[in-house]
């Protein structure tokens, strides 16, 4: 077993967890024993988004009692540490270096391996945490992989399990992704557009119950049958120009419904087109968006494959994902004990 505590402080979630990875042959069970996060969403929310800056002063403040907080959770003590697990990349430079530097100490402190971690390799493993009576997620490969967090839309072929990921994964199994604007940003724009609160993806996704989405046509991206890549731009012009034209009070609701509608049938359309061409037996849908409630429904309803999600406290971001993709690479040698020159990068290569 390897015992893998990790850190996560790309943007505005300071989260610590401790992860036990459970190897086995076929497959490898992370089992969360703690996860604490501090979200500054009522730091940032008076600025309408997050504010690179306040976002740093605020994981310095924060970092270490969650660290405290998921050891103490988990019942474990700082010995009892195998790995520690760190984003390094991509997200807010700031921010990432309050997490990567709180690391690096621990690291030198119990003269432990660190394990630097891609923030979209964590997003990709959360599907397979497990905790309490929860089973683990019956992926069957070749997956396809559809990854809608606030910064990236992107679809992934992913041909074995996460044990036997190697660095080159994300890389490797990108076969579609936005030319602009991420899924989350587009529902984060347009709930802007309707007086929501940052972040507006859950607002939207809210008003839009027992909305008609059919009431208002929205443009869908790159419609092309054989194109993977996503665009969101035309539908943020789109709904600026309709808020102006058409819309009233009394039809939030359906116009809400609408703008999801919009967003999610790009995301369906596209990842079932993804299957189609791979040959994909299954869909898995992780990063923020994910927990969308019409992306939910509409998925079970419409894939032939089976359409599985992470669970809901998984599918934001949290520090549970950090800690097992490092017990994944830690198991395969790739955590270090050479960390001391170690960075954050706000852009990343995947
Ligand atoms: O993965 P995530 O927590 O952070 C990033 O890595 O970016 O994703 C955050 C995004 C935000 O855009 C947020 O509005 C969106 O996920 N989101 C949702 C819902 N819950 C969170 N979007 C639509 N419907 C939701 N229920
Ligand atoms: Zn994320």
């Amino acid at each position: 077993m390897i015992r893998s505590i990790g850190i996560e402080t790309s943007c505005d979630e300071c989260s610590a967890s401790i992860v036990e990875l459970h190897l086995q042959d076929d497959t490898s069970r992370p089992v969360v024993r703690s996860l604490c996060t501090y979200s500054q969403i009522k730091e940032h929310r008076p600025f309408g988004g997050v504010v690179p800056e306040v976002a740093s002063r605020n994981h310095l403040l924060q970092v270490q009692p969650v660290i405290e907080q998921a050891l103490k959770d988990a019942n474990y003590s700082y010995n009892d540490i195998d790995v520690i697990s760190v984003t390094n990349r991509p997200g807010l430079i700031g921010a990432l270096l309050v997490g990567v530097t709180a690391a690096k100490g621990l690291a030198y402190a119990l003269k432990k391996p660190l394990a630097a971690v891609h923030h979209l390799h964590g997003h990709l493993v959360s599907p397979f945490l497990l905790d309490g009576d929860r089973k683990n997620n019956d992926v069957t490969y070749p997956a396809i992989f559809l990854m809608v967090s606030g910064g990236h839309t992107q679809i992934h072929v992913i041909h074995e399990p996460p044990h036997l990921w190697g660095a080159s994964l994300l890389k490797d199994s990108l076969v579609g992704h936005s030319q602009d604007d991420a899924a989350g940003e587009a529902f984060d724009k347009t709930a802007k557009m309707l007086g929501y609160p940052y972040p507006g993806g859950k607002y939207l996704d809210e008003a839009a119950k027992g909305g008609n989405i059919n009431a208002y046509k929205f443009p869908r991206g790159l419609p092309q049958k054989d194109n993977l890549n996503f665009s969101f731009s035309g539908l943020k012009t789109a709904v600026s120009l309709e808020i102006k034209k058409s819309f009233q009070e009394s039809n939030r609701s359906d116009f809400a419904a609408s703008v999801q509608n919009a967003i999610v049938d790009s995301l369906i359309s596209k990842t079932l087109r993804a299957v189609d061409l791979h040959k994909a037996k299954s869909i898995v849908v992780v990063g923020g968006v994910s927990a969308n409630s019409h992306l939910r429904s509409r998925f079970s309803v419409e894939s032939s494959v089976p359409v599985l999600f992470p669970d809901l406290k998984y599918s934001t971001d949290q520090a549970a994902m950090i800690a097992a993709a490092g017990a994944f690479m830690h198991a395969q040698g790739r955590s270090t004990m050479d960390y001391l020159h170690l960075n954050g990068h706000a852009v990343a290569e995947i």
